[in-house]
């Protein structure tokens, strides 16, 4: 048996954030907690969207303490400005702020400490308590956290990632506005677009049975292949939109799976608080290459999406793009040392997204792979 779910309700379009307060009014929602972090909320835009709702009748309330890597903690103090005198929850950022305000919306009727509801020790199933009216608006295109039903959160001490995980978690309406992405920083726009493609990437490889995600992943490599260097070296309407359609696409594809490159990238980002994107950019080209034998005639799909002639240039056109888009080829260049591969090889061994990996993969193997990857 094979089980599919694309349930998420989604509105697209330039100026769509426009349409929060009505949509919060139709529901008679008057106090919403929007989450989000401390840069979006000295944005112009975010000034706007609270103007807005203020001048049809809400009253919000701001939560911004949120950290860059998300930790227990953030979601706590989150729960705590909720409390009785809001009705819904607004996630408004990029994949931190997403996250955390699911997982404040998990917390706020399911009252056990948040890790034991972690789903790779069972958690999921002691989810039982409703989750307030929750709304997701995305600001960057990259995790897609906007339609998951996922928050990965740290312990605040060891950093250790944790998954909350369960079908009540999608947001009940995502506003997907490329309007909201304008503003972002070259860096930003490039690092989370390699997470989006990434995403496609590792889930059309991944293991296991689901055409559909397969289908999205494909039209996601060839709409981020087609798109990504413009959305960073000369922005405009066309390839921000695709752009922040191929994010939320991704999310949906990784319904299947990820592999070898989150892997790898989960433990820099936990070690050395590395931009997730970035991390992914840097290690694609090198999982891919470790990837291609177990799977040359999905590369050859890759790569026919991809306008290129074989798959096993696939890595190579991802070293140029990252060429391109002024992003660092080495994890060298951003501070990690051979003395830390041991380290981050035994985090890499124990991620969540590994067994799904379309080639089996061991400690020595990964350890070689960061060794190449320092440059
Ligand atoms: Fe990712």
């Amino acid at each position: 048996m094979h089980c599919f779910s694309f349930p998420t309700e989604i509105c697209f379009g330039p100026g769509v954030v426009s349409q929060l307060p009505r949509y919060l009014k139709k529901y008679n929602l008057l106090r919403p907690l929007l989450v989000t972090d401390n840069v979006v909320s000295e944005l112009p835009f975010f000034k706007r969207i609270i103007n807005d709702l203020e001048k049809s009748g809400s009253s919000p309330l701001i939560f911004n303490e949120v950290s860059k890597n998300p930790v227990k903690s953030d979601v706590l103090k989150g729960r705590d400005a909720y409390q009785d005198a809001c009705d819904c929850i607004v996630g408004l950022g990029g994949g931190a702020a997403l996250d955390v305000s699911r997982a404040v919306a998990l917390s706020i009727n399911n009252r056990r400490d948040l890790f034991d509801y972690d789903d790779l020790i069972g958690g999921s199933n002691l989810i039982t308590e409703p989750i307030p009216h929750f709304i997701t608006v995305p600001t960057t295109s990259g995790t897609g956290s906007e339609v998951g039903r996922s928050a990965i959160i740290s312990e605040d001490k060891s950093k250790k990632k944790r998954i909350l995980f369960h079908s009540t978690l999608i947001a009940k309406q995502v506003f997907a506005d490329p309007e909201l992405t304008y503003d972002l920083p070259p860096e930003i726009t490039a690092a989370t677009g390699m997470d989006a493609l990434a995403h496609h990437l590792e889930a059309f490889l991944a293991k296991g049975f689901n055409p559909m995600c397969d289908g999205i992943a494909l039209e996601g490599v060839r709409m981020t292949w087609d798109n990504l260097e413009s959305a960073v070296i000369r922005p405009d309407n066309t390839s921000r939109s695709n752009m922040m359609l191929a994010s939320l696409m991704g999310a949906v594809a990784f319904q299947k799976g990820l592999g070898i490159v989150h892997a790898l990238s989960h433990p820099l980002s936990t070690l050395f608080d590395m931009h997730h994107g970035l991390a992914n950019a840097i290690n694609l080209p090198y999982g891919l290459e470790f990837n291609y034998s177990s799977a040359p005639d999905r590369f050859d799909r890759l790569a026919f999406v991809m306008g290129l002639k074989q798959g096993h240039g696939v890595p190579e056109s991802i070293r140029d793009l990252n060429h391109k888009l002024g992003l660092p080829a080495s994890l060298g260049q951003c501070g990690v040392k051979t003395e830390h591969i041991d380290r981050l090889a035994a985090l890499a061994l124990s991620d969540f997204c590994l067994p799904l990996n379309p080639r089996s993969t061991t400690l020595e193997d990964l350890k070689e792979i960061y060794q190449r990857a320092m440059g």
